[in-house]
């Protein structure tokens, strides 16, 4: 999904030494960029889709904080939005033989991360599909300026801190230490973490989606496990593509929560073996899936002091986890 640092051009890598830096825990150093973190790798393409990427007013772009469940949302509206084209789901849909994150990539970590490369998206039907951890101050002006939708996924951040923790863990080489829960919880509390800080990154788009709700539809990845019919037909009707009632009856809905269920993708052969043309193994996104996994590593001071960012930081705009 990364750049190799080798690959990023010596301009690049001018500017970001010019950036406010901090030891990293996801890669060797993390840069401060409009006020959010950045690994070095990905600093390149971000400035390239923030350059080039021409959001059209068709365009849907999935936007998420890294571990708030992505890989979910991602098969969701794909398969939501390819459900007439793929009619029979459990035979020969896309999402059996690729790792949702092929068939909707990142507009920072795929489409734009070649230094000289701006790749052409003209060529892609409508609705194009896109995603990014970008936070809403970095969004390419485009997607502003169209009406371009924006479907946001937040989670619970205890559970994003401990999802985020295991995945960095996944991807160390060989040779390399773990990073320790202590370390990373400070640098994650302290907002220094991958697109962080974390309530930043929530709050840039929960205040855009009570202002504008046509455009930004807000989701909880809680909310995705506790209630998935309701909230995958309300996606539906967002994105323009709503079940009709036939659909419902013949039991759509149901099929493409199936389909994209952690049960079924986790044990697919792609998702068990294969790996992500920048080296992450497929299963590195899929581990257990939960609700409140985070209570078995956090202790209970590590659990108040989060609690009490989150409250100081979200309450006062109306937003709790
Ligand atoms: P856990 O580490 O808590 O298990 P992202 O896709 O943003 O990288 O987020 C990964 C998190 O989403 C992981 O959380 C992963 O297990 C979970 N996840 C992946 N696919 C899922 C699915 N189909 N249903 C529910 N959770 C899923």
């Amino acid at each position: 999904k990364y750049l190799q640092e080798s690959e990023v051009s010596q301009e690049c890598k001018d500017w970001i030494a010019t950036l406010p830096m901090e030891k990293g825990w996801l890669a060797s150093h993390l840069h401060q960029y409009q006020g959010f973190w950045h690994i070095t790798r990905q600093l390149q393409g971000v400035l390239s889709c923030q350059k080039h990427f021409n959001a059209l007013h068709s365009d849907i772009l999935i936007v998420t904080s890294p571990k708030s469940g992505t890989t979910w949302l991602k098969a969701w509206t794909f398969a939501l939005l390819n459900r007439k084209k793929y009619p029979k789901m459990f035979q020969n849909h896309p999402l059996l033989t690729e790792n949702p994150h092929s068939l909707v990539p990142f507009l920072e970590l795929d489409f734009y991360k070649d230094k000289d490369l701006v790749p052409d998206l003209s060529m892609i039907s409508s609705p194009r599909l896109f995603s990014t951890h970008l936070p809403y101050v970095s969004l390419p002006k485009s997607v502003m300026n169209t009406y371009c939708k924006i479907v946001y996924l937040c989670r619970n951040p205890k559970d994003a801190f401990i999802s985020l923790w295991h995945f960095t863990n996944k991807l160390k080489t060989e040779g390399t230490c773990a990073n320790s829960l202590e370390d990373s919880f400070e640098k994650f509390c302290n907002g220094v973490s991958l697109c962080g800080p974390f309530w930043d990154h929530v709050l840039g788009y929960w205040k855009k989606s009570l202002e504008q709700s046509e455009k930004i539809i807000f989701m909880r990845y809680e909310e995705m496990k506790k209630n998935p019919s309701t909230v995958l037909k309300e996606l539906a009707r967002f994105i323009g593509c709503p079940f009709s009632k036939e659909e419902e009856d013949e039991g759509v809905v149901d099929d493409i929560l199936k389909l994209c269920s952690f049960k079924n993708l986790s044990n697919l052969e792609v998702n068990k073996k294969g790996k992500l043309p920048s080296g992450e193994e497929h299963r590195a996104f899929f581990r257990c899936g939960e609700i409140g996994d985070s209570k078995n590593y956090l202790t209970a001071e590590m659990i108040e002091q989060l609690d009490a960012i989150t409250e100081k930081k979200l309450a006062q705009h109306g937003l709790r986890f």
